[in-house]
């Protein structure tokens, strides 16, 4: 049983029940390859129902990413990378570069703002480049092993992440997070949810502020369905209630994951983060972004060179084909913001937790792992 509400107890003094060797099979993870197929659990159907989806074909990969039914900046990278192994599926008299290339393309093309999708591909190209000289087979198994990686690597991050973030975090904090990234989000484990599960189990935090996080509501369909997985006491809130929460004194901490950190730390994450932030800095709450090595785009230099993902203003004034607005009426639908960095307290990575001058501490995280 995990230890909580220990009085006194700074978060960084209780031992670790986890380690950093993991393998993917022991971790819950929303993506399992299953011989000549990748699984996906379809996040649009939680928490009602726990159906997987079963992709064959690199263009069913790109539909689930599109649709959400993956989805999470770390989670979509890692579909990418099986959806590149299924390119390789065609017969030997198919082209095999041609394959492979338009299955590049199309899942390139699917969500702009998380950077781990572009980074997957682009480190996806140079493992084929250099197994597609022995022919298909060769090229597959290269593919598969490498994309095996990127998807255990993800989790050992994340458990990393977890470890790094203990330190942040005193007895029965109260933590507020935006949108999911859990376990549902990423390989396994989870960025800002790992954090949270981290800190709890080290007896640190007395409970999580979910907010709802419209239009899709990815905080009470899928963050309160991993912190019931995860028995860490929770309560969903409308989003409109952070600045209610934080000026009662009932925030401790906030934390959440992000889709892209540009190289100065600006960070784009679920519509409504920014908010958030705003609130923390007027109330001197720490404002936390969890994220692995492989969010941070050294090739961005600040948020207002982010790409920022439109979605269909429907996803706003429908749900599930039930009008929420006057039959005519057009939604806006930004599916990201940018929060500047002034706003972040700390980037919490696989290879510790980076403070301002971000631009000087994520060029040394980025140096000091090889990621540049
Ligand atoms: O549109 P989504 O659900 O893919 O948005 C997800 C988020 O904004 C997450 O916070 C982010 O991708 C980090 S997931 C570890």
């Amino acid at each position: 049983m995990p230890a909580r509400f220990l009085p006194g107890v700074r978060c960084d003094t209780v031992p670790s029940s986890s380690s950093a060797a993991t393998s993917i099979d022991e971790e819950f993870s929303p993506l399992r390859w299953r011989g000549d197929c990748l699984e996906l659990l379809d996040q649009t159907r939680l928490p009602a129902a726990e159906v997987w989806l079963r992709c064959t074909a690199p263009e069913e990969v790109a539909a689930a990413i599109r649709r959400l039914a993956v989805r999470g900046a770390p989670a979509i990278g890692i579909a990418a990378a099986y959806g590149l192994v299924l390119s390789t599926s065609g017969a030997e008299s198919e082209n095999l570069a041609e394959d492979f290339a338009a299955a590049a393309r199309l899942l390139g093309s699917t969500r702009p703002t998380a950077v781990n999708l572009a980074w997957a591909l682009e480190r996806g190209r140079k493992v084929f480049a250099a197994a597609a000289p022995d022919g298909r087979d060769a090229a597959r198994t290269a593919l598969l092993e490498w994309a095996r990686s990127v998807h255990a690597d993800d989790i050992a991050a994340n458990r990393a992440i977890g470890r790094h973030a203990r330190a942040l975090f005193a007895a029965n904090d109260r933590v507020l997070t935006h949108c999911n990234a859990g376990a549902l989000a990423t390989g396994g484990y989870g960025t800002a949810i790992g954090v949270i599960r981290a800190a709890f189990e080290a007896g640190c935090v007395a409970q999580v502020w979910v907010d709802e996080t419209r239009p899709l509501l990815q905080g009470s369909r899928l963050t309160a369905w991993e912190l019931r997985r995860l028995g860490i006491p929770f309560r969903v809130v409308t989003d409109s209630s952070a600045g209610a929460l934080i000026s009662r004194g009932l925030v401790q901490k906030i934390v959440v994951g992000a889709d892209r950190i540009a190289r100065n730390g600006d960070t784009a994450n679920k519509i409504g983060t920014y908010p958030l932030a705003v609130l923390a800095h007027r109330h001197g709450v720490p404002f936390y972004v969890a994220a692995p090595l492989s969010t941070l785009d050294a090739d961005t230099a600040t948020g207002a060179d982010i790409p920022i993902e439109e979605r269909a203003g429907a996803e706003i004034t429908e749900w599930h084909g039930a009008q929420l607005a006057p039959e005519g009426a057009t939604g806006m639908n930004f599916a990201f913001d940018v929060t500047p960095n002034e706003l972040i307290a700390a980037i919490i990575t696989e290879a510790g937790v980076l403070r301002a001058p971000f631009d000087a501490t994520i060029a040394g995280a980025l140096d000091t792992s090889g990621r540049r």
